[in-house]
């Protein structure tokens, strides 16, 4: 039987209190509803047919960015008012074989695992439809689960519309089910709104069958932080949380990484560990960060899309971007690596030093306060405090190429585009054109010769 999943986002999300749509809101940096199409995508389906409806164009414009791969799956249906869930799956259905088994899905559930869906299907399989549900320790605004006296589901009843005994169970609906098309296409079209908010209820569907005596099954996921349904900001806090709980049990259990503490890291992407990492608390990875052996990542740095080798150590409130650092390099506190460089091993950024588009030559020291922006530096180079490489002259940016062995005194500026050789020495405060023709081991000095003035009185304020 061939799979046909449904993705429900063609809602508002009212009590978001937000102009995004609900299914854009982030969790752990992507949005809601892209997190949902990868784990659709996971179980193989026919088609992913995703409603959209409030501001369909920004969801269509949010898909078209998705990787072809997973892409070409899906198929946009419209649903121009949202007259409710049931009226939003009845959408999709014109683009479904009878003879298809369909998976709803809801865009605004990120988190469950393709796992627990997998299972799902397979014991969806024996009936006609079967719902997903969990038990929640605070079932408040989901639609309970009430099952006859011999335990079987009966009907499901939302929040809105239940009796206060009603709403003591703690069995709810997670919005999953999974039924044969030729089910859904029969008993859809029956199903009314005659319910507290005017809606079509795709939950209505399971009593209505119960009632006709149909085969319809109930099953109890095991977790249920992993369903949580966002309808709230503070219920998109959760679900992030909850993500990058499971991602730090991830990390300590996969690469055996010592976190400082689990619950203070967010990993917005993938991070790849060596062994014997080490990261500090307030961390954030975004992107594609790989990690060698024994690297030290310290308190508060923002790390994305970065390679560091091992045995380097990135110090406290450390920004860094696009870069790859080779083995015991160290960098930080305090530095920012804008992207495109690659540092070579050893290398050492200090405290207050932006390094963009550069390659830093093996062993090379930028202890403080500089700038090495579209610059080559040799091995072996001293930086001295208050570098900076004047790469740009308002229109255009021009490379700094810097020798070997090269010292280079504090606030020296270097403008360019300029070339300074092999083992040259640049003393303190010098501004290096390209118009000083040093050779290898030569000293640059630019320098006034320095005034005194015996006895002077500096000027004083009148009474
Ligand atoms: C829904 C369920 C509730 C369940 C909960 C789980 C119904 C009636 N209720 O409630 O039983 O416990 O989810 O999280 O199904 N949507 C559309 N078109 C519409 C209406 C909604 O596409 O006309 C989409 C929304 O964008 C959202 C999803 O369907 O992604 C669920 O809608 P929402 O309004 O959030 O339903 P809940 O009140 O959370
Ligand atoms: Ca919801």
């Amino acid at each position: 039987m061939s799979l046909e999943i449904v993705i429900l986002a063609a809602g508002k999300g009212k009590r978001m209190l937000s102009d995004l749509p609900k299914v854009l809101h982030p969790v752990a940096g992507r949005p809601m509803l892209e997190m949902v199409i990868k784990t659709a995508s996971l179980l193989d389906p026919t088609h992913i047919h995703v409603v959209v409806g409030h501001h369909a164009e920004l969801i269509e414009q949010s898909l078209n960015a998705l990787p072809d791969s997973l892409r070409s799956r899906i198929d946009c249906v419209l649903q121009s008012e949202q007259l409710g869930t049931g009226h939003a799956v009845s959408c999709a259905l014109p683009n479904i074989k009878d003879d298809s088994l369909v998976l709803v899905l809801y865009g605004d559930t990120p988190l469950t695992p393709a796992q627990v869906l997998g299972d799902f299907i397979i014991e969806s399989q024996k009936h006609d439809l079967c719902v997903l549900s969990a038990y929640a320790e605070d079932p408040f605004g989901y639609g309970r689960i009430v099952r006859d006296n011999l335990g079987k589901l009966e009907y499901i009843v939302e929040e809105r519309d239940a009796s206060e005994q009603t709403k003591l169970i703690h069995e709810i609906n997670t919005g999953i089910i999974c039924a044969k098309a030729s089910i859904l296409k029969k008993w859809l079209p029956k199903i009314r709104n005659n319910n507290s908010q005017g809606e079509y209820y795709l939950t209505d569907l399971a009593g209505m069958l119960v009632e006709s005596g149909q085969n319809v099954g109930l099953s109890m996921a095991p977790d249920f932080s992993v369903l949580t349904g966002v309808n709230t900001k503070s219920q998109l806090a959760f679900a992030e949380r909850t993500y990058q709980h499971m991602q730090a049990e991830q990390l300590m259990r996969k690469y055996g990484v010592t976190l400082a503490d689990p619950s203070r890291i967010d990993i917005r992407g993938e991070l790849i560990c060596g062994k014997d990492c080490y990261i500090d608390v307030n961390c954030v990875f975004e992107g594609k960060v790989e990690l060698g052996n024994r690297v030290r990542i310290e308190a508060g740095c923002v790390i994305k899309d970065c390679k560091i080798g091992d045995d380097s150590i990135i110090s406290p409130y450390t920004v860094m971007e696009s870069s790859l650092m080779k083995k015991h390099t160290t960098v930080g506190p305090f530095a920012r690596l804008r992207p495109g460089n690659i540092l070579e091993d050893e290398v050492h950024i200090g405290d207050f030093v932006e390094v963009k588009k550069s390659v830093i030559g093996k062993g090379t020291k930028a202890g403080h306060l500089s700038y090495l922006g579209d610059a080559q530096l040799g091995a072996g180079v001293n930086v001295g405090a208050g570098t900076i490489t004047c790469n740009y002259d308002g229109a255009n940016k021009h490379r700094t190429i810097i020798g070997d062995d090269v010292f280079i005194g504090s606030d020296t500026q270097l403008v360019a585009p300029v070339n300074v050789p092999t083992g040259v020495t640049i003393a303190a405060g010098t501004t290096y054109t390209s118009k000083i023709k040093a050779a290898e081991n030569d000293l640059v000095i630019s320098r006034v010769n320095g005034l005194c003035i015996n006895g002077y009185q500096r000027p004083r304020k009148e009474k």
